[in-house]
C-alpha cells in the first residue's frame, strides 16, 4: 500500500486511548493505523512526539462588528494562522446577526470575510439578536438544514440581549429543528444596575468591570437559562462558565437528567480579577465577560472539567489591540470600564495552557485533554467522526506536540493580530510544533507551511447532543 504521507514513530492519543503506531494518510484522510505501513510520498518522523487530533476551538470571535470605532484585532487570515500555531485544525466562529439584519445576509457576509482567507477549517455558529417571526419561522430552520446547526443567544449586552420570551421562542425552534443552543448567561438588568451605581460613585477604572458583573449575575442567569430550557425540553450549552456557583447549577441540572452542557476557558483557570487592577489602563487587557474571578473559582473550573460537568474547553478568543484607540484604549473606554470592548485573545495559547497546567500537573489525563479540546467539540457540534479523532476515515487533522518543550508565553511568539497576550510570562511545558489539516502541513516545525485559502468551510450535521432528553 502506498500513502501520500506516513507519520512514523509518534505516540498517538485520542479521547479514549494512547498507543504507539504509524499513521498512513491518503487524499487528506487517515487511511491506515499500524506498523510497517509501506511506502509514502513523504515520511514524517514523529519519534519522541505526541500526535493528537488537531484542536477544535468551538468558541472564537473573528471580524465581528464590535461597536462604533472599535475594530477586532483578527481577520480570518490572522485568526486561523494564530490558531494553527496553537495546534488547532478547526475553529468555529460566530456569524453575528445585528438588529434588522436577515440571517441569510449575515451568513453571506461572514462567508465573504472567510472564503479564501483561512489557513485551517472553519464552520459557523449563528448569533440570534433579532428573534423576529421571519427569523424564527423561516430563516433559522432553513439555515439549520443547510449546516448551521448551532446558535448562540445572549442574556446580556445592549443590542444582543434576548428577553425570556425571546429565549423560549428561540429554544423552541432549536427543539423543532435539532439545533443546539449556546447561552451567554449573565443578568443584563443586574449588570446595568451595578454599572450605573459604580459610575455614580466615580468607580470607573477597568477593574470595576469585574465588580459590575459578580458571580450572582452569572449564577442567576445560568439558573434561569436552565429553567427555560427545561420548560421547552431542549438541550443547551452554557458557554464560558467562570466559577463554581454557575458550575453547580449545571451539575444539578445534569444530575436531574437534563441535557445541560458546560464550557470553560483558559482565562478562568489562570487569570483572576486582580489582573484587571493593572496600572493605568493595563487592566483593560483582561476585560472579558464573564470576568476572571478568584482562586476558588479557578479550582471549581478545574473540578468542572475533572468531573465531567464541563465537556468543552474553548478559548472565547475575542481579540482587540491594547495600544490602539480602536481597541482596548478607545477614547470612551478611558472614561469608564463600561465602554471597554469585552474580549481577549487566546486561540493560540488555549492548548499549551491546558496541556501544561492540566496534563503536565496531573489534573487531567492526556485523553481527557484530547476530549476537552477536540473530540467533544466535534461531537457536540455535528462534526464527528470526520473531525476530532484519529481513526481510519477521519480527516487527517493532526497536531504534533513536543511534550517536553519549555516555552514562556509572550506576545513576541504569537501569530495573531493583537498586540498583547493576557498570558504574558506564563511558563508552560509542552508545545504543538506542527499542525496538519487534511494531510497538509499548515505549521511545520514552528514555521508557517500552509497557504492562505487552504482552510475550508465545513457545513455541520445535527448533533446527538441536541436531541431532546424527554422526547
Ligand atoms: O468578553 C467576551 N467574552 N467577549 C466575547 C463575546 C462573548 O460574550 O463571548
Ligand atoms: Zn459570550
Ligand atoms: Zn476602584
Ligand atoms: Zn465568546
Amino acid at each position: 500500500m502506498t500513502f501520500d504521507t506516513i507519520i512514523r514513530g509518534g505516540t498517538i492519543a485520542t479521547a479514549s486511548d494512547t498507543f504507539a503506531c504509524d499513521i498512513g494518510i491518503r487524499n487528506g484522510r487517515i487511511a491506515a493505523l499500524g506498523d510497517n505501513l509501506g511506502t509514502a510520498g513523504e515520511i514524517v518522523d514523529a519519534s519522541g512526539k505526541l500526535v493528537l487530533p488537531g484542536g477544535i476551538d468551538s468558541h472564537v470571535h473573528i471580524s465581528q462588528p464590535s461597536g462604533p470605532d472599535i475594530v477586532m484585532a483578527d481577520d480570518f487570515a490572522s485568526a486561523t494562522r494564530s490558531a494553527a500555531f496553537g495546534g488547532n485544525t478547526m475553529v468555529l466562529p460566530f456569524a453575528m446577526q445585528q438588529k434588522g439584519q436577515s440571517l441569510r445576509e449575515v451568513v453571506a457576509d461572514y462567508h465573504r470575510k472567510a472564503d479564501g482567507q483561512c489557513y485551517i477549517d472553519v464552520s459557523f455558529h449563528l448569533i440570534i439578536a433579532d428573534a423576529t417571526d421571519a427569523v424564527l419561522g423561516q430563516e433559522l430552520p432553513a439555515l439549520v438544514h443547510d449546516g448551521y446547526t448551532s446558535f448562540k443567544v445572549f442574556m446580556t449586552y445592549e443590542g444582543l440581549a434576548l428577553s425570556d420570551i425571546e429565549m423560549l421562542n428561540v429554544m423552541s425552534v432549536a427543539r423543532e429543528t435539532g439545533a443546539l443552543v449556546m447561552i451567554h448567561a449573565e443578568n443584563y438588568d443586574a449588570i446595568r444596575f451595578l454599572t450605573d451605581r459604580l459610575e455614580r460613585a466615580g468607580k470607573t477604572e477597568p477593574h470595576h468591570h469585574a465588580t459590575s458583573r459578580p458571580i450572582p449575575v452569572e449564577r442567576e442567569a445560568t439558573h434561569r437559562a436552565i429553567s427555560l430550557a427545561e420548560l421547552v425540553d431542549v438541550p443547551i450549552m452554557i458557554v464560558h462558565v467562570s466559577n463554581g456557583e454557575a458550575m453547580e447549577e449545571i451539575r444539578r441540572a445534569q444530575q436531574r437528567g437534563l441535557k445541560v452542557y458546560g464550557e470553560t476557558c483558559p482565562q478562568y483557570l489562570v487569570l483572576t480579577e486582580k489582573d484587571l487592577e493593572g496600572l493605568n489602563m493595563e487592566g483593560t487587557k483582561y476585560v472579558c465577560s464573564p470576568p476572571p474571578r478568584d482562586k476558588a473559582s479557578q479550582q471549581a473550573c478545574w473540578q468542572g472539567m475533572q468531573q465531567g460537568v464541563f465537556s468543552l474547553f474553548s478559548s472565547d478568543h475575542c481579540p482587540f489591540r491594547y495600544d490602539d484607540p480602536k481597541g482596548k484604549l478607545t477614547p470612551k473606554g478611558r472614561t469608564s470600564f463600561r465602554w471597554v470592548p469585552n474580549g481577549i485573545p487566546g486561540v493560540e495559547t488555549r492548548l499549551p495552557i491546558l496541556f501544561s497546567e492540566g496534563v503536565g500537573k496531573g489534573r487531567i489525563s492526556l485523553n481527557e485533554f484530547v476530549a476537552l479540546t477536540s473530540t467533544n467539540h466535534a461531537k457536540t457540534y455535528g462534526l464527528y467522526p470526520k473531525k476530532g479523532t484519529i481513526a481510519v476515515g477521519a480527516d487527517a487533522d493532526l497536531a504534533i506536540w513536543d511534550p517536553n518543550r519549555e516555552v514562556t508565553i509572550s506576545q513576541s511568539r504569537m501569530h495573531g493580530g493583537s498586540d498583547y497576550t493576557p498570558y504574558e510570562g506564563i511558563a508552560v511545558q509542552g508545545w504543538p510544533v506542527s499542525t496538519m489539516v487534511r494531510g497538509k502541513f499548515v505549521v511545520r516545525d514552528g514555521e508557517l507551511a500552509g497557504t492562505l485559502g487552504a482552510g475550508e468551510y465545513v457545513p455541520r450535521a445535527k448533533s446527538d447532543y441536541a436531541k431532546p432528553g424527554g422526547a
